[in-house]
């Protein structure tokens, strides 16, 4: 084979196709099971961590990026646990920000410590934010995720702002019993703020095995409460069919509100994910109870095809659907700070 025929072989885009013909492009990796807060839907007071060791590097994770941007991934989501927890994040920003094929970087952070690295994530290339923010009440705040800390929050808020942040996203878990007093005072605040929230209904996810389905506040439920204050809202269209929350904008012409109402009305059949977790198992889905071991594979020495090769076996065994909505619904063995937001 001539140099010319590799190179074109080399360019030619495979994408990373489903047996149902799902294209994925997007991967959300995360960077850290650890977390500076204990919210009770994630994990548990008392956690045990992963050993350093068993994270992948960044170069590791470098080159799973590099070797999925040339099948058609673009997008790429760093998550935790708390992904600004992990030293120096800023300089895999930088990495993967070189990779050719890939768009967009974006974070979800918990906020704590965007003050002191907003600007270095901002330099490095970062695109976008999601916070996750469940209560501007200090209280409740701290009801939710055992530590007082909702200051610093916004604070991280303001300095991502200042950075040059722009179409940050607040995302606001909403369970039932707890979130009901905090949807008013949110929405108001994203209102006066410009900013766009979201409410993520409560998944099957938990370190505490806290889940019950009557403890799901729909995103129906929420509609309608944010309706009696504020009047009708307006349908927004999606930026992407892959988006999984449903937009619309308050009729007072302010800020958007999104719903990702992943348990009464799963998003599958348009999902474009893929995941990766801390310790690099591969994952085709949240709610997967199969995993695709990477990092044994990239610590002995394995090809990029053969990377790329356990990526598309694990795949292939995308469900349709999560089913957290039926009663065939099998809960994974990890909570949400073990698998990545
Ligand atoms: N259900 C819904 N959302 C959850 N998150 C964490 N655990 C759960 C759960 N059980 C959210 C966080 C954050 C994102 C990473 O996932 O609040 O917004
Ligand atoms: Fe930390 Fe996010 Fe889990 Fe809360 S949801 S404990 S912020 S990892």
């Amino acid at each position: 084979m001539d140099n010319d025929s590799n190179q074109d072989s080399d360019m030619r885009v495979n994408p990373i196709v489903d047996s149902y013909g799902r294209v994925h492009r997007s991967l959300r990796i995360s960077v850290t099971d650890r977390c500076n807060i204990r919210c009770f839907y994630c994990m548990p007071e008392n956690v045990k961590f992963l050993p350093q060791d068993s994270i992948l590097t960044f170069e590791e994770i470098h080159r799973v990026v590099e070797i999925l941007a040339k099948q058609g991934v673009s997008r790429v989501r760093l998550t935790g646990g708390e992904p600004l927890v992990r030293s120096e994040l800023w300089n895999l920003v930088k990495l993967l920000k070189s990779v050719s094929g890939i768009e967009e970087i974006a974070l979800t952070t918990n906020g704590i410590l965007l003050k002191d690295q907003a600007e270095k994530l901002k330099s490095s290339g970062l695109d976008r934010i999601n916070v996750s923010l469940d209560s501007i009440d200090r209280d409740k705040f701290k009801e939710i995720t055992r530590r007082d800390a909702l200051d610093k929050v916004l604070a991280g808020l303001d300095a991502a702002i200042d950075a040059g942040f722009t179409n940050t996203r607040i995302n606001a878990v909403s369970v039932k019993g707890i979130s009901e007093t905090e949807v008013i005072p949110l929405v108001s605040w994203a209102q006066e703020q410009g900013l766009h929230l979201r409410f993520i209904e409560f998944m099957p996810l938990d370190g505490d095995q806290a889940w019950q389905d009557q403890q799901v506040f729909s995103g129906t439920m929420l509609r309608a409460i944010i309706e009696t204050e504020f009047g009708a809202l307006v349908p927004v269209e999606r930026d992407r069919s892959s988006q999984p929350s449903t937009d619309f904008q308050l009729s007072e012409g302010g800020s958007h509100i999104g719903f990702i109402d992943s348990v009464t009305e799963p998003f599958c059949q348009s999902c474009d994910r893929m995941r990766i977790t801390a310790e690099g198992k591969f994952r085709n889905c949240l709610f997967s109870t199969e995993e695709w071991d990477l990092k044994q594979l990239i610590r002995s020495n394995a090809s990029n095809d053969q990377i790329e090769q356990r990526i598309r076996d694990g795949i292939q065994h995308k469900k349709l659907g999560h089913g957290s909505d039926s009663g065939r619904f099998v809960r994974p063995e990890r909570a949400m700070y073990q698998i990545g937001g």
